[in-house]
């Protein structure tokens, strides 16, 4: 998978290439690009703002200086790239979204301030490749650039080859609606904390079953609304006696 990043602070992002990440582009799973947009400014002052029509506070990010960023980096691949616009304005960004992104060759972010970009940008943009205005929760950051590698790396772990054991990826937290329950390893007891007594039976019929309903528990406790959205047939009949 290819990934370009388009921002005024490239240095924000270089983390993309460490830990986990810096791995996957060591193994060619994924390639990045980060790109200065004040590269495409042409006046002295280098700037990619000015103030907002119709009055208020903040600054708005200049269409033609994105508008001619966007046609190089997007223009560059022999098919247009899935854009990605991070904005405390857009539609949730889940894990959900994250797998189906997974399936891209290429995605690019464009990482404004948090006042925006000219809206123009994206509708023009969406004329010609598909568009995603992408929220990562509901607070507000200084802009995108958080918010990308958020995304980014919740998108590469579920490359194949990126993660050491895919098996860690399947049994996330939401891959089945529900939320993970509690994790225990060595040694048995802890500060006088012992492991659950089930983990240590052997009985994996017994370990799936107790594992099936902290997750039960815990998200009914911490997330009632993902029980709410679960699909009826998402539950069994064990599960539903709780
Ligand atoms: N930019 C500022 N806040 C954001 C958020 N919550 N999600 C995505 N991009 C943002």
């Amino acid at each position: 998978m290819r990934i370009d990043v388009v921002t005024i602070f490239p240095e924000y992002l270089a983390p993309l290439r460490a830990a986990l990440l810096g791995k996957a582009i060591e193994r060619e799973k994924i390639s990045v690009g980060v790109h200065d947009l004040r590269d495409w400014t042409h006046d002295v002052h280098r700037a990619v703002d000015d103030s907002p029509y119709g009055g208020g506070p903040g600054m708005v990010m200049k269409p033609d200086v994105w508008g001619e960023a966007l046609d190089e980096v997007c223009g560059s691949g022999p098919q247009p790239p899935r854009l990605i616009v991070p904005t405390p304005a857009g539609r949730p960004f889940t894990q959900r979204t994250a797998v189906r992104w997974s399936a891209e060759p290429w995605l690019v972010f464009a990482c404004g301030r948090y006042e925006g970009i000219d809206q123009r940008v994206v509708d023009e943009a969406a004329s010609r490749m598909p568009v995603e205005e992408v929220s990562i929760g509901d607070y507000v950051l200084v802009g995108g650039e958080v918010a990308t590698l958020t995304m980014v790396e919740a998108v590469a772990r579920l490359l194949p080859g990126v993660l050491g054991n895919p098996a860690s990826a399947e049994q996330d937290s939401f891959s089945d609606g529900l939320l993970e329950g509690p994790s225990y390893t060595r040694p048995e007891v802890w500060r006088e904390r012992p492991v659950p007594d089930v983990l240590r039976s052997g009985n994996h019929a017994a370990i799936a079953r107790w594992r099936r309903d902290r997750a039960l528990d815990r998200t009914y406790r911490r997330r009632p609304d993902l029980l709410e959205r679960l699909p009826a047939e998402a539950l069994d009949k064990k599960d539903r006696a709780r």
